[in-house]
């Protein structure tokens, strides 16, 4: 039988996983099956077992299944620990491994794909969620001169800084980055999600070369906006993290690594 995988998530509708999954497929000559599924509401770890018992062997975790996916978990990774949240299961037989690729798919977009390598800059994080818990990690170990983490709620982000306790990340309140200014700045709030625009002064925009948006899809945000009028040389939204983290989730399945270049331009809607 064709190995299956499959998205889960609630809704699911929008997703644009299985695409990417068959054009990686197609591109790699791998021969599987990729799906989506309508997560119930109240039995999440029904649907999974389900899907295993019809011979799934991995499956992609979109909102808001990504804590309960964690914790199905017998093996999870250190990224997937610390963001408490999987996006991605791989089922070995009995065992259910778990991973958080969301972080490393962000920093590859931003490094490789976008050329704007972390080492020695000054890069600002907004919000302390579940999509910042999973870029601590891998943000850190690219060596940034400084990395601060900014939120509404303070507590929520000093709660993560200290599981992290490393010496080059700094948590601010949104008034404290008056004044101050940024090589990245990436949004990881879900503020664009309703059309909001998180509570940062515009002199963080100052000489910024990248502020990206990890919102898909959703054209200049206010975010956005907001960098293009500070004159940030280069806006991004999250199409390249979201090729970019399914990409890691394939070679982890299949143990191939697709080209993602292609898909990626496929994908892209212009940011007007
Ligand atoms: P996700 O998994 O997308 O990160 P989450 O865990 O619900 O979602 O976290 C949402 C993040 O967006 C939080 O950091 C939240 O800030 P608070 O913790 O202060 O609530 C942030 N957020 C949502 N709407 C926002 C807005 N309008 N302005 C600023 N931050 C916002």
């Amino acid at each position: 039988m064709t190995d299956q995988y499959a998205v889960i998530g609630r809704p699911i509708s929008h997703t644009k996983s299985p695409l990417i999954h068959g054009l990686f497929a197609e591109a790699t000559g791998q021969q599987l099956s990729y799906g989506a599924i309508e997560g119930s509401e109240g039995d999440f770890a029904g649907d999974v077992q389900r899907f295993r018992d019809s011979g799934g062997r991995g499956m992609n975790i979109t909102a808001p299944f990504k804590l309960q996916a964690y914790s199905l978990a017998t093996q999870p990774s250190e990224r997937a620990r610390l963001a408490k949240a999987a996006n991605a299961l791989r089922f070995d037989g009995d065992q259910v491994l778990a991973e958080n690729f969301d972080g490393i798919g962000l920093l590859r977009d931003i490094q490789h794909n976008l050329g704007n390598p972390l080492a020695g800059k000054r890069v600002l994080l907004l919000g302390a969620g579940g999509a910042v818990r999973g870029a601590l990690l891998p943000f850190l170990g690219a060596e940034p001169a400084q990395l601060v983490m900014a939120n509404r709620d303070l507590r929520k982000a000093q709660v993560l800084a200290w599981e992290l306790k490393h010496p080059r990340l700094e948590v601010l309140g949104y008034e404290a980055l008056e004044g101050e200014h940024f090589d990245i700045v990436v949004n990881a709030t879900s503020a664009s999600l309703t059309g909001e625009r998180p509570p940062v002064p515009a002199s963080v925009f100052n000489g910024a070369a990248l502020a990206y948006e990890l919102a898909y899809g959703k054209g200049l945000t206010p975010f956005l906006r907001l960098a293009q009028e500070q004159r940030v040389a280069q806006l991004a939204d999250g199409v390249g993290m979201l090729v970019e983290q399914a990409a890691e989730a394939f070679e982890w399945w299949r143990g191939v690594r697709p080209d993602t270049r292609p898909v990626i331009d496929r994908l892209t809607i212009p940011l007007v």
